[in-house]
């Protein structure tokens, strides 16, 4: 198989697009494509300062290295969650990048220890406050991203959700009609109230076999092996589902993820009622630590009380 824009051999086939690259030109491609999702999604400018949040993993690690090199200033952010093993091994992947390749760009690494900060890594936690694992992860990991990028003033909070993660979502979404998630499950979304970070996705309209091959070629040296808790089940059967689609039908996880903010967006052009109004009237500071939401106590500061005192 030849490179489609060069006589190069090509290093990946992409069906969706009829079209395959070498190394270089995927390169290419892929940084296009990332600026692309970051103009037509208004997601940032390039005197703003990022945040990326960093689990060691291709995407996040791709993202990281992308946004440096198309010149941005991008920080991150690591949450060490103390899971024996995969946390260790996780976070030697991300401080070797920030070694390797962050530093010489002048971006810096932040790292929020959960068992210094709650006492106990997520897996006693969840036992604790008798919760699954991966939930409890989430409400830790959403809080304090927005927490370091609020309190260090970043403009802007990245994390590295790709297509396959955003198609699987929707269907997720849709196949429950959760209509308040489809609202809310856009690439950008914006910093509606104090306390609040804007957050985007510059990478939903990359597969993850795309950032695998990216990452490969440009040797990021990520970690391959998956979170050992019970991740979200769920979502990889959406993601299996999708995957077979796609095989019969190359272009059905870009069809229906754009196809649906395409419509997102002319219902929101057409309709009064628009997100960041929404929150506005729902959000509030919490009346432990100050993060706006939509309960008198955030379920950060809740899931933490019931940590300290379980028989509550
Ligand atoms: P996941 O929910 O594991 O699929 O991760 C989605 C995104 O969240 C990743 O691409 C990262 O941007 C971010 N992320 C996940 N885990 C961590 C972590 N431990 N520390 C910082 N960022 C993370
Ligand atoms: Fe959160 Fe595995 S990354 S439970
Ligand atoms: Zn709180």
């Amino acid at each position: 198989m030849r490179c489609r824009k060069c006589p190069k051999r090509a290093v990946l086939g992409m069906p969706r697009h009829n079209t395959a690259f070498c190394g270089p030109c995927l390169t290419e491609f892929v940084r296009t494509q990332v600026q692309r999702a970051i103009k037509s999604q208004a997601m940032f400018a390039p005197e703003d300062q990022i945040l990326v949040a960093v689990s060691g993993g291709k995407d996040s690690l791709t993202l990281w290295e992308i946004l440096l090199k198309l010149g941005y200033r991008a920080d991150a952010l690591y949450v060490d969650l103390g899971i024996s093993g995969y946390s260790e091994r996780s976070r030697e992947k991300v401080e070797r990048f920030t070694r390797d390749v962050a530093e010489s760009c002048g971006a810096k690494l932040t790292i929020h220890t959960v068992k210094e900060d709650a006492g106990a890594g997520i897996k006693e936690l969840a036992n604790l406050v008798k919760r699954p694992t991966c939930s409890t992860c989430g409400t830790i990991k959403r809080y304090q991203f927005n927490r370091v990028a609020w309190e260090n003033k970043y403009d802007v909070m990245a994390t590295g959700h790709n297509l396959d993660d955003e198609a699987a979502r929707l269907l997720g979404n849709v196949l429950q009609w959760q209509e308040e998630y489809l609202q809310k499950q856009s690439p950008t979304l914006p910093a509606s109230v104090a306390g609040f970070s804007k957050k985007v996705k510059p990478l939903y309209r990359m597969t993850e076999r795309e950032i695998a091959a990216y990452a490969i070629v440009n040797r990021i040296d990520y970690l391959v092996e998956e979170c050992p808790m019970a991740k979200g089940a769920k979502m990889l059967v959406y993601k299996d589902a999708l995957n077979r689609l796609e095989a019969e039908s190359p272009g059905t996880k870009q069809r229906f993820y754009w196809g649906f903010l395409e419509k997102q967006k002319k219902a929101a052009a057409s309709s009064s009622i628009a997100m960041a109004h929404l929150d506005q009237t729902t959000l509030q500071p919490c009346d432990t630590c100050s993060q706006p939401t939509t309960a008198g106590t955030c379920s950060f500061c809740r899931m933490m009380a019931r940590a300290k005192n379980p028989t509550r």
